[in-house]
């Protein structure tokens, strides 16, 4: 059979993405960024309702012409159902199904927290050219609104092991970073200075939340109290400095849950997925840690770390080929459950 045409559309926060795939390859994978939420060091989501309806459009067309189709040569369209900021999640959707209708194509919902697990089985996903990992494998889900463990059995059966109890990872950055006056979003910055700070010289706490789960909110509260001491933010050297002990302690928490999960399901296939797997910390500590485990470790390429359209085109395919028959009979979802 000759490997399908599959659209994919993403619009859960402020990223506006469109890719098309052929198959598991990626033909093209655009995304337009919202530069308007930085001066709220935040996501604002009106806003970005706002500003998903102005690029929705031009992405697709742009995804089109670069991956030299037509919208007549498509054979099937995936968009997220959920979850994520539900008036952003509408204009993905709505636009999604307008275009399923009119080209008279299935349209597939995609979660999205499965689709950062699954963007692992993009042809040419992974660093090193390693092929996608065999089921069953354990996923550390990491991203700016979650934090998870998840086993997968097969690309449309998902069991989330735990999560976190308050803020996702993603925010610890996020809001480290806004309390040490850097601009949104925080997780590169952080990473960008911890790259030249050297680690031990202050103590954070690494939270006990239960086996298999996270918290991450007194780690930011810590940081808080530590800086309401001091006389200034720290510059320079020693902003570098607490940059790389702050840094150190969310991976020590994710490596700690990583390592429940793994003895708890004897699974010892991992990989990486969400926005914050792009931190170059994390990369390169945990490619350390579990090669001395002998755990196979998969980690993204950074394009398909962050959001982006290519791992809901992904999703949407392994699903279709899983039997699902796509339909418009559901709306987006802000909160959604895993299969
Ligand atoms: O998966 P994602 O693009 O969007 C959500 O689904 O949330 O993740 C965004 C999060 C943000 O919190 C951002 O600060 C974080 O990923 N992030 C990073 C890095 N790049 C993005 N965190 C740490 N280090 C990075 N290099
Ligand atoms: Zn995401």
């Amino acid at each position: 059979m000759q490997s399908l045409l599959v659209l994919g559309i993403e619009s859960s926060c402020d990223d506006t993405s469109a890719a098309v795939l052929k198959g598991a390859t990626v033909l093209a994978n655009v995304t337009a960024n919202q530069e308007v939420h930085r001066q709220y060091g935040g996501v604002v989501p009106e806003l970005a309702s706002r500003a998903h309806m102005s690029h929705m459009l031009p992405v697709v067309h742009q995804a089109l012409a670069k991956a030299h189709c037509r919208l007549e040569d498509l054979d099937l369209i995936a968009c997220t159902r959920g979850p994520g900021l539900l008036g952003s999640l509408l204009v993905g959707t709505s636009f999604a199904k307008g275009l399923s209708l009119a080209l008279n194509l299935p349209l597939i919902d995609v979660h999205h927290m499965e689709a950062h697990v699954l963007a692992h089985f993009i042809e040419d996903a992974e660093i090193g050219g390693k092929r996608p990992p065999d089921f069953p494998f354990l996923s550390l889900t990491v991203s700016g609104g979650h934090t998870q463990l998840v086993r997968i059995y097969s690309p449309t059966r998902l069991e989330l092991l735990g999560q976190t109890l308050d803020d996702a990872a993603g925010e610890a950055f996020d809001k480290a970073a806004k309390l040490l006056g850097l601009p949104y979003p925080g997780g590169p910055e952080i990473d960008r200075l911890a790259s030249l700070g050297h680690p031990g010289n202050h103590r954070f706490p690494v939270p006990k939340a239960g086996p298999l789960h996270f918290s991450f909110s007194g780690l930011k509260t810590s940081l808080y109290q530590y800086l309401q001491k001091q006389d200034a933010i720290p510059e320079g050297q020693a902003l570098a400095d607490l940059a790389r002990d702050y840094q150190d302690a969310i991976i020590a928490t994710l490596w700690k849950g990583l390592q429940e999960a793994v003895e708890a399901t004897g699974v010892q296939r991992v990989v990486l997925a969400g926005g914050v797997s792009a931190n170059k910390g994390l990369r390169s500590f945990l490619q350390e840690a579990c090669a001395e485990k002998g755990w196979e470790l998969h980690i993204p390429k950074l394009a398909y770390c962050t959001d982006n359209a290519a791992m809901i085109a992904m999703a949407g395919l392994l699903k279709y080929k899983s039997g699902a028959k796509g339909s418009l009979d559901w709306t987006a979802q802000a909160r959604m459950p895993m299969s």
